[in-house]
């Protein structure tokens, strides 16, 4: 089984991933914990967040808290496998090693975590994921470049294409989406503010939101799951909608 939730922010927000609360959201849904295989975290995933060697095993933090925290997630018994987010180091991103897995590239942190790489396809567990990611950073203007915020945080117009041309070579047909912001159909589901025409047209101008909205028109699918919106929406909106914005809770599939 799968287990998705939302953005982790290095250690503010690691206990999404506590047995505790994973454990909880489980027993909501009638699911076994133990059958969890890997944990999809939908950005703001924050791990590496200071700059460390890396090799072809992955990170080795030099930083107290990202080794606390790199320590904490591979004691876990499952993968743990992150989307893109803003708050992303991604110069460290950057210098990943890619490995093979999913039947896709993925970025490796360590033996049992890894990033998926934005516009890319991947089949795990039996389930072809589109994967999506970045958002725009509200509070830039209040961040430092290459320490607390990073340009790569939006695509650029290569990514866009090579996207474009994998959602072709899928025939626009997927299991389930996966990004850190939503279209603006999903947002407006998570936060009233932007059911609001004008709001919309505002959210509708973000370059992000705008992509995963000419793909949202694109694509079928049976979910789309996000994070960023720092919000849930509740057991009985998931079961009958389209669009999963996450926060602290967590979804099993
Ligand atoms: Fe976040």
């Amino acid at each position: 089984m799968l287990y998705i939730t939302g953005d982790t922010h290095n250690t503010t927000d690691m206990s999404n991933l506590a047995s505790k609360n994973m454990k909880i959201c489980c027993m909501e849904q009638q699911a076994e914990f133990k059958t969890i295989s890997a944990a999809i975290v939908l950005g703001d995933f924050g791990l590496p967040w200071s700059d460390c060697p890396v090799d072809e095993n992955g990170i080795h933090p030099t930083d107290r808290t990202d080794r606390y925290l790199l320590k904490w997630y591979n004691q876990k018994p499952f993968k743990i496998l992150a989307v893109m987010g803003n708050h992303e180091n991604y110069d460290m991103i950057e210098k990943l090693p890619a490995v093979e897995m999913f039947g896709g590239t993925v970025l490796k942190v360590s033996s049992n975590i890894f990033y998926l790489k934005r516009g890319e396809a991947y089949n795990i567990e039996e389930k072809n994921f589109l994967v999506l990611g970045g958002a725009k950073s509200e509070d830039k203007a209040f961040r430092v470049p290459h320490e607390s915020w990073w340009v790569e945080e939006e695509w650029t117009e290569t990514e866009k294409t090579h996207c474009l041309d994998v959602i072709r070579s899928c025939s626009g047909s997927f299991d389930y989406v996966l990004s850190h912001t939503g279209s603006s159909a999903g947002i407006a589901c998570a936060d009233s503010y932007y059911l609001n025409e004008e709001n919309l047209l505002e959210l509708k101008a973000d370059p992000t939101v705008s992509f995963n909205d000419q793909i949202d028109s694109t694509i079928s699918y049976k979910k789309w799951f996000f994070g960023h919106w720092h919000s849930d929406w509740g057991y009985e909106n998931y079961k009958t909608g389209k669009y999963v914005p996450l926060y602290h809770m967590g979804i099993v599939l």
